[in-house]
């Protein structure tokens, strides 16, 4: 089953789209991304940094869920049609800044033609941790979009209090925060650097 991309009531041209890895049972459940546990774990983090959900647009890299909800298990028809259902997305919206949570949409995004050409999860690829926190023109399909790196909700939620910034709310605000600071505010080309989440 596919989820649908979910555009937000008050989504206008120019505004901030999320993009995920691929939905889990509840998003397949109820058609909707991140309404599961990582989902919840998102809303308060766009509570946090004080974006409303029904302002931005939210998507995934794949549309389906894998096979044993193991993301490098995706069938290649699914990645492929992911692609180009992002790329026909983002020039439908126009958006102003594309958030990219966790490593496969970082990749997917900004990706240095390593994913998802080699079919597969590219582990010893630049990872999240080191990409988190910096802005990107997006590259492929999507070339020219501003693009931040951040680390997946699923992961946040995870780490907890005393995760890697020492505090939850630090963590949960800072990345989305910058998002919403920057947004409309990039300048052409190259890559910015916050020091942010
Ligand atoms: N994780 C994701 O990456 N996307 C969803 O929609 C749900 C969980």
């Amino acid at each position: 089953m596919s989820v649908p991309p979910e555009i937000g009531p008050n989504y206008r041209k120019g505004g901030i789209l999320l993009v995920g890895r691929d939905p889990g049972s509840r998003e397949v459940q109820l058609g909707r991304p991140f309404v599961g546990p990582a989902g919840q774990f998102l809303d308060e983090c766009l509570l946090a940094a004080g974006i409303r959900r029904e302002n931005v647009a939210i998507t995934n890299v794949v549309s389906e869920q894998p096979p044993g909800n193991v993301f490098a298990r995706h069938h290649p028809e699914a990645v492929e049609r992911g692609r180009r259902d992002l790329a026909s997305l983002v020039d439908r919206l126009q958006p102003n800044l594309i958030v990219a949570l966790g490593n496969e949409s970082s990749w997917t995004l900004v990706g240095e033609g390593i994913w998802p050409s080699t079919g597969r999860g590219v582990y010893g690829a630049t990872g999240i941790l080191e990409r988190r926190g910096y802005f990107w023109r997006g590259s492929g399909d999507v070339g020219g979009a501003k693009v931040l790196t951040t680390l997946h909700p699923s992961y946040l939620a995870r780490m907890g209090e005393g995760g890697i910034t020492g505090s939850l709310n630090a963590i949960k605000g800072s990345a989305l925060g910058a998002a919403a600071a920057v947004a409309g505010f990039l300048g052409p080309g190259g890559v910015i650097v916050t020091g942010l989440a």
